[in-house]
């Protein structure tokens, strides 16, 4: 009798210990927020998310967006930051096709190198929903849908005013352009779109392009290497808001008025863009908007259902001066 029962609790607690090592191994996945797995018996649809990172008022706003969203459709939300690092969201979707979740969605920091753990899902049976950037995979089976924005028009609309704009202006109009994440979809399209709009005037030029990596801090850091590399700059384009207001400092820093003596463009219109715009030191915002929150559960219990769904969704966005930023700011959400 004594010796049975020593031998049993030693047992129990190999048990124990391989029980905590299991739910450890599969929770660990960078900065989680992780419940019960989609095979863990409860009803709720079960949606892995792994996000791009928090670089941005914008970023904020959209993980807000998903987290509410997932709360009210009455998901169970498995998300992950990847601190924008393609390797840990790959490592995030590998631990939810491990979980065998019923949904994964994700923002690709990047656009190329996606599609073995996309055919890892594909063949685990788990659908793949991309959220706001998009991949280049050739085979477009690997994902359901694409929810998000027409980067390539952004960039198109901030040209197409500053041509209008500059149009009277006599001589070369010197542009420097804060690029996002290098490789990333809203990267390249918004270079892109701009480089198209503005070959309509060829005194528009494009005197330096350079990564911010979508921070202030980013921004601020490439604009002073700007503004000592070239004396005479007319108008910055920021991919995005926050490296515009990093910029704004290198600005005021050089002795310089933002808003006057440079024209400033800038991507999202997140309320301190908007401020900025209000306050006159931006010139112009092409909207982007990262409230994709409800409509990927829509889209999420669709595919889970076994629903055909459009193959891409775009997001209705508008532009702001700076006089439609002053009546829009009193009821900006985000
Ligand atoms: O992918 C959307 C972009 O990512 C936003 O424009 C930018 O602010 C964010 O970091």
């Amino acid at each position: 009798m004594r010796n049975m029962r020593m031998s049993l609790a030693p047992r129990r607690a190999v048990a124990a210990l391989a029980a905590v090592l299991l739910a450890g191994s599969v929770a660990a996945c960078g900065n989680s927020d992780t419940g019960g797995g989609g095979d863990s018996g409860n009803d709720k649809i079960v949606l892995g998310f792994s996000q791009v990172g928090a670089e941005s008022g914008w970023r904020t706003a959209n993980t807000n967006s998903i987290k509410e969203a997932a709360a009210e459709a009455g998901f169970e939300l498995k998300f992950d930051d990847a601190q924008q690092k393609q390797e840990n969201q790959i490592k995030a979707i590998r631990n939810y096709i491990q979980q065998k979740v019923d949904v994964i969605a994700f923002s690709p920091v990047v656009e190329s190198g996606w599609d073995t753990v996309l055919k890892e899902a594909k063949d685990a049976g788990i659908p793949v929903i991309l959220t706001d950037r998009a991949v280049d995979s050739a085979d477009k089976s690997l994902y359901k849908t694409f929810l998000g924005s027409d980067f390539v028009k952004e960039g198109r609309l901030s040209g197409e005013w500053l041509v209008e704009e500059k149009k009277a202006a006599t001589g070369d109009v010197n542009i420097v352009e804060l690029q996002g994440t290098t490789g990333s979809a809203p990267a390249n399209d918004r270079k892109q779109g701009f480089a198209e709009a503005i070959a309509a005037d060829p005194k528009l030029k494009v005197i330096a392009s350079q990564s911010g990596d979508f921070t202030r801090a980013g921004g601020k850091q490439v604009m002073e290497q700007f503004l000592k590399a070239h004396p005479k700059i007319d108008v910055l384009f920021a991919h995005n808001d926050d490296m515009g207001l990093g910029a704004l400092e290198a600005i005021t820093a050089a002795g310089k008025v933002p808003g006057k003596d440079i024209t400033i463009i800038t991507i999202d219109a997140v309320k301190d863009g908007m401020q900025a715009l209000a306050d006159g030191k931006f010139n112009f915002i092409a909207e982007c908007s990262p409230l994709l929150g409800p409509q990927l559960m829509e889209l999420a219990k669709k595919v889970h259902a076994g629903e055909e769904v459009a193959p891409r969704i775009e997001t209705e966005e508008t532009t702001f001066t700076q006089e439609q930023a002053k009546e829009a700011l009193p009821n900006r959400k985000y």
